[in-house]
């Protein structure tokens, strides 16, 4: 039976879950009542021309805020000079970026395996692991992401009850309580090939690890021979105003994976790896096809000398103080984190003070502890821009 264009859109739309875009794309994001239509600075343009202040940066990807003069330039000229080659072919642009990558962490992990999604990373990391020790079982945290595909979603805490969705998962794991001590002991021991662990986790809520315990992961690690592995997907190129949290929390895992902000929304990752496990590797162990393309590295290139060059590190320090100081007003009791990955506390469910702010015209996330809202900033972010988040805030019913 024939249908008309129309009738077909509205049986569609019927079989959309509440809150999904009603078009031809896939489902699965719930979405804010917001349309983008550009974007500057730290500053959105709706579609019906509303201007809104970003304080999320698309899940931690827009480090340099929009529309950033050398990050586009970069882009453009890379892709004007040689868009793609694969990593058969030799680059300059491809070396440099690795490089620079190197130098920027100065963890002394000087190996790096180029890719284009957090997920890739940390599948890669884990898959050396298992290579390296000939162990397969994995300690992760309670109230980690990891990702979405197979390895990264075994190690993703809560993901088999949501959202796994293979049937089964590829290797042991266990996830320990966050932050206690007394647990490390029995969960990793040795059996287990690695440890991951988002040092300051972001879907967790900006749950800042801590020293005492990421010392205490590298030291039983180091006792039973497992690899430490620190995602740094979400709070790695300078997020916490470090390079790495690793820099900011003086501890050296043996691998470090890391995306959204090291492209500034140009798809790219990373995995920085010890000279311990680069000792593993083998010609076709790892493979892909766009990590390490041109353009990729070519915005990981321009993000670091944007952060260097605009001593972006500092004034994320800065401007994180200035919020912690500031922002303690209306229905918002604690703060925790580090740099701009921020988790304000709230007295009222944070979905409720989310959209109070966005209804004001200030943008933030959520997370997975339903008390906090989240802060994922552009880099660029001002006193001025706090200013207008204090204010909002202190127009809310506490
Ligand atoms: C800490 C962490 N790890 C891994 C990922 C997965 O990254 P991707 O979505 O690029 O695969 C994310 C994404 O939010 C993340 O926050």
């Amino acid at each position: 039976m024939n249908q008309t264009a129309s009738q077909q859109g509205s049986s569609l739309q019927q079989s959309r879950p509440a809150g999904a875009q009603a078009d031809f794309l896939a489902p699965v994001f719930a979405q804010y009542p917001l349309e983008v239509a550009a974007a500057e600075g730290v500053w959105l343009t709706s579609a019906t021309g509303r201007r809104v202040l970003d304080l999320y940066g698309g899940h931690a990807v827009a480090a340099l805020g929009y529309g950033h003069r050398g990050w586009t330039q970069a882009l453009t000229e890379q892709a004007r000079t040689c868009q793609f080659q694969t990593n058969a072919v030799a680059m300059q642009v491809r070396a440099r970026a690795a490089a620079r990558l190197v130098r920027f962490a100065g963890l002394g992990l000087s190996t790096v395996f180029l890719v284009s999604s957090g997920a890739e990373a940390n599948e890669n990391a884990l898959k050396l692991a298992f290579r390296a020790s000939g162990r397969s079982h994995v300690a992760a945290l309670e109230w980690s992401f990891h990702g979405r595909t197979a390895a990264a979603g075994a190690v993703t805490w809560g993901a088999a009850q949501k959202w796994y969705g293979f049937p089964r998962a590829p290797f042991d794991v266990s996830f320990m309580p966050r932050g206690e001590l007394a647990a490390i002991a029995e969960h990793i021991t040795e059996r287990t090939a690695a440890v991951i662990v988002e040092p300051v986790q972001g879907l967790g809520g900006a749950f800042p690890l801590g020293a005492a315990y990421l010392e205490a992961l590298r030291r039983r690690c180091d006792a039973t021979g497992a690899l430490l592995i620190f995602d740094e997907v979400q709070c790695g190129v300078g997020r916490t105003g470090y390079p790495f949290a690793a820099n900011m929390y003086g501890v050296t895992p043996d691998m470090i994976t890391t995306a959204k902000a090291l492209g500034n929304g140009f798809p790219c990752a990373a995995l920085l790896m010890s000279a311990r496990v680069a000792a593993t590797l083998k010609l076709d162990l790892l493979g892909t096809t766009y990590g390490g393309g041109p353009l990729a590295c070519a915005a990981i290139l321009a993000v670091i000398d944007a952060i260097e060059s605009e001593e972006l590190l500092a004034r994320v320090r800065r401007v994180s103080a200035y919020l912690c100081e500031r922002c303690i007003v209306g229905p918002i009791t604690a703060h925790q984190g580090a740099g701009l990955l921020l988790g304000l506390r709230t007295t009222r469910p944070a979905k409720q003070i989310q959209a109070e702010l966005l209804a004001r015209g200030i943008l933030t996330g959520t997370s997975s502890d339903p008390h906090v809202v989240r802060i994922l900033a552009p880099y660029i972010l001002e006193e001025q821009h706090v200013d207008l988040l204090r204010e909002a805030l202190a127009a809310l019913p506490a």
